[in-house]
């Protein structure tokens, strides 16, 4: 039996993974879907950010399908005593080092973008994050006192084969689509750059096909703004990952429609173990008012399908119900003309479920 653990976590975590969870029993009944509760949640009630309970849960599942997590009164406490926590462990517990954010502009969304419709027609890209390394993880990743003065320090490093994992995915990745990858670093400052753009031109020859270059991560984040459709495979580093990827993902006009997947060396009965999740976050502002969009989560779900179950033709059965709602004019409130005519995300999700 094929088992995804839902964690819905914080924010907007449970209305838009309710809105997922529906999709996917709607074309596959026969996968059970459990909850487990993580991040602030689970801190309310007393338990830890990745309560045992849920670990157990995602030990024993094919998948997991992520809300959010992060909740503001947190935000003084240690790390481990903090909602974000729960993403840090399943990250690196599962090693699903290889994060694939695919960043596409939905059809009739061309003129939500803050950049001019002409810039982001044909926006297609895949941000590739390097997702258990880096400044996230490194040791040493404390505040101290060094003689009566406060300090703080994170680590960024990487080992050589870390790197070259995640090369790999991004040039497997780019010859499935336009065959052009864009490393990025800051490899005129950091050591760990260096080693990382030696790596990934040591990979390259292995995919004679795949057109490689490199951006110091300044430029790429203007370039991004600049001639975003040129971009078709991104591969970076964990932090630059992170601010590159929300960017990428805000000029397809709302964040909330970008899923991602990460992926780790685990493989299941029909294909990897795997964490899927909306990129944007928990959105607090609007948290339980029934107004988030609730696409990243579905995308994600259909993910889950396509890469954790094997199943291509559910998968592209919720991306094209997906789409069919945005060329019919089916919008959440953010990315509304007018907002008399807005969906609530249980309106939204009706509305993608009657597409399927
Ligand atoms: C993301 C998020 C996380 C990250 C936070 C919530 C820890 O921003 O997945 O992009 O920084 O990785
Ligand atoms: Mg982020």
């Amino acid at each position: 039996m094929t088992m995804v653990a839902v964690l819905p976590g914080d924010g907007i975590g449970p209305e838009v993974t309710r809105a997922a969870v529906r999709l996917l029993q709607a074309v596959r009944p026969d996968v059970e879907c459990s909850e487990a509760i993580v991040g602030g949640a689970a801190l309310e009630r007393g338990l830890a950010p990745f309560p045992a309970q849920a670990r157990e849960l995602c030990d024993s599942a094919d998948a997991i399908l992520f809300g959010s997590v992060g909740l503001p009164q947190y935000d003084g406490k240690p790390l481990a005593e903090r909602p974000e926590y729960a993403l840090f462990a399943l990250r690196r517990d599962y090693e699903l080092y290889a994060n694939l954010r695919p960043v596409r502009v939905l059809p009739g969304l061309e003129h939500a973008s803050s950049l001019k419709p002409e810039l982001v027609c044909g926006l297609d890209l895949l941000v590739v994050r390097e997702l258990t390394g880096g400044i996230y993880f490194g040791e040493p990743k404390e505040q101290r006192t060094v003689d009566g003065v406060e300090e703080a320090v994170d680590t960024m490093v990487y080992r050589a084969p870390e790197i070259e994992r995640i090369a790999r995915v991004a040039f497997e990745s780019a010859c499935g689509r336009r065959r052009k990858v864009t490393s990025v670093d800051k490899q005129n400052i950091l050591e760990t750059s260096r080693l990382w753009r030696r790596i990934v031109n040591a990979v390259a020859p292995d995919y004679p096909d795949v057109q490689v270059e490199h951006l110091l991560v300044d430029n790429a984040a203007m370039q991004l703004v600049r001639r975003p459709a040129e971009f078709d495979v991104i591969v970076t580093e964990n932090m630059f990952g992170d601010i590159l990827s929300d960017e990428a993902a805000i000029l397809t006009g709302s964040i909330g429609t970008l899923p991602s997947a990460s992926l780790g060396t685990r493989t299941v009965a029909n294909g990897r173990f795997g964490l899927y999740e909306p990129i944007g976050g928990t959105a607090p502002d609007i948290a339980g008012k029934d107004v988030a969009n609730p696409t990243a989560a579905m995308l994600s779900a259909a993910l889950l399908l396509r890469y954790s179950l094997s199943d291509e033709p559910n998968a592209a059965r919720i991306e094209r119900a997906v789409e069919r709602a945005y060329a019919d004019g089916v919008r959440t409130v953010e990315i509304s003309q007018d907002s008399a005519s807005a969906l609530t995300t249980r309106e939204f999700t009706d509305a993608v479920a009657g597409r399927l």
